[in-house]
């Protein structure tokens, strides 16, 4: 056992997001969000969006694991893991069913009241995400969703009744989940560039579209800076960040043509929203890449001083996996949480395809820590996995204690490095619905639900191995990972 490295205070704890374990999606006076319109799906069959609900077809987010009636049962839960932190989301649609309402819906925030009100009697300390890959429907109907620059008003008004309501309550906040997945296609319609054809399929021909995309994004950024003033004013010990998709990629091979493709990879996939959002401007390889790739950005008088007068308190990130890039190596693409590439032989992937690797972990905690030099909470990490449940009720899921322990051990070297971590966050540390599949057999938990891929299941919840292993972790502060 080594000694702890990690400070005292050091937030320990779990993660989920509102649209995947929720449910309750038309309860209360909650409106349809985004997610409320993906079908279920599959590894090989894609999620669908509808434009109304369709009778006799699975919508995953409708019940999902139904938090809204659980949710002192499961934050008891999380408490006698000894979490000092729950990362959420909160419902947009559930505050403001739509998007225009000028008036928030009260129940809603009742709601949050009642969930930060448990959270309180533990000790867990919120990080409330603002916008975890949902919004209100009739953003997506009115205006395709972030395309249009009417977002950043709904969003605003959003933000303001979150902040008044909340300020004392909730001191750590994020404005968007992962926020550079707008930069690729299969990430438009997660970050709400949701433009839909009448197959109810992603228009391919407008999300495709870079142009598009980056308009969105930079509506994003904007609405991201003003909450940002806006929290600092409302309370200025509110601290607020960001939360970028890290997609670490290597290059395939030492050949400086690959060096020089994977740092180019890094600087827009990764760096671009980071420095917009950390350092309040857009980076200077920015301006090669919108003109490489005929981007206009329509920007209004204002803008650039918003960004640069709204820049994060701190920097958080997801980590899952890594790839390679460049040119393309024996072997074939692998598969990724929004940003794919190519496989890396020296990895070992889990049963969705993501290639796991602990050293990326480290890797990239350096890397945004030199750039940045403000702290860093990691507030995504973990294995999707299928998991049995034996006869007498255990669950065994040795593999997700591995893939903790190997990431735990390279946040501890990462800390040793010098980087200034301030928490982890598991993600799913309850079984969840997959944002990508729509399933619920690709579980990330602590905590096992009874809930099938089809939407049958008890609901009751269960104790799995690692749930006990990182109570100890947590108890030890992570000095303990046998
Ligand atoms: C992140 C998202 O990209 O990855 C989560 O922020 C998501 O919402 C997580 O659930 C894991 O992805 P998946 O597709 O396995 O659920």
């Amino acid at each position: 056992m080594s000694n702890s490295i990690f400070p005292e205070n050091f937030l320990w704890g779990g993660a989920t997001a509102a649209n995947q374990l929720e449910g309750a999606w038309n309860i209360d006076g909650k409106g349809p969000s985004t997610a409320d319109m993906m079908t279920g799906g599959t590894v090989d069959t894609p999620r669908r969006i509808t434009k109304v609900t369709e009778e006799g077809t699975y919508y995953p987010s409708h019940e999902a694991i139904d938090f809204y009636h659980h949710y002192k049962e499961d934050i008891k839960l999380f408490a006698e893991m000894g979490f000092k932190a729950y990362r959420m989301s909160i419902a947009w649609s559930r505050i403001f069913p739509d998007c225009d309402q000028q008036e928030p819906n009260e129940a809603g925030l009742a709601f949050y009241d009642d969930v930060f009100k448990e959270l309180k009697k533990y000790g867990i300390e919120p990080i409330v995400t603002i916008s975890h890959y949902e919004a209100p429907f009739t953003l997506t109907q009115r205006y395709n969703g972030w395309v249009g620059r009417e977002a950043i008003d709904c969003f605003m008004r959003y933000c303001k009744v979150l902040f008044e309501r909340y300020s004392k309550t909730v001191k750590y906040w994020i404005t968007f989940n992962e926020i550079n997945s707008l930069l690729v296609p299969a990430g438009g319609y997660l970050g709400g560039a949701l433009l839909i054809d009448d197959s109810g399929r992603f228009n391919v021909t407008d999300i495709d579209s870079k142009q598009i995309r980056m308009q969105a994004l930079h509506h994003q950024f904007v609405a991201s800076a003003r909450a940002v003033k806006l929290a600092h004013e409302i309370n200025p010990e509110m601290k607020v960040g960001c939360m970028i998709n890290y997609s670490c990629g290597y290059p395939s091979t030492c050949k400086p043509e690959d060096v020089i493709f994977a740092m180019q990879k890094d600087q827009i996939s990764n760096m671009l929203c980071g420095d917009v959002q950390v350092r309040g401007k857009y980076p200077a390889f920015a301006k090669r890449y919108f003109e490489e790739n005929n981007i206009h950005i329509k920007m209004e008088a204002g803008d650039l001083e918003d960004i640069a007068q709204g820049c994060v308190d701190f920097y958080t990130f997801s980590y899952y996996k890594s790839h390679v890039m460049g040119t393309r190596p024996e072997g074939d693409e692998t598969q990724g949480n929004v940003f794919g590439g190519f496989k890396n032989p020296y990895l070992k992937a889990s049963d969705w395809g993501w290639q796991i690797d602990p050293e990326g972990l480290r890797y990239v905690l350096n890397h945004v820590y030199d750039r940045y030099q403000i702290p860093i909470m990691i507030v995504e990490n973990g294995l999707g996995a299928v998991d049995t449940v034996e006869p007498d009720g255990s669950i065994n899921d040795d593999y997700r204690i591995s893939f903790l322990r190997e990431h735990i051990e390279q946040m501890r070297e990462a800390v040793r490095d010098g980087v200034e971590l301030m928490g982890y966050t598991a993600w799913g540390c309850i079984d969840l619905v997959s944002a990508s599949t729509g399933e619920m057999k690709k579980r990330y938990g602590f905590i096992y639900v009874d809930k099938n891929n089809d939407g049958t299941g008890t609901m009751k919840r269960f104790k799995k191995k690692s749930f006990y292993w990182y109570q100890k972790v947590i108890k030890s502060n992570g000095r303990d990972l046998d």
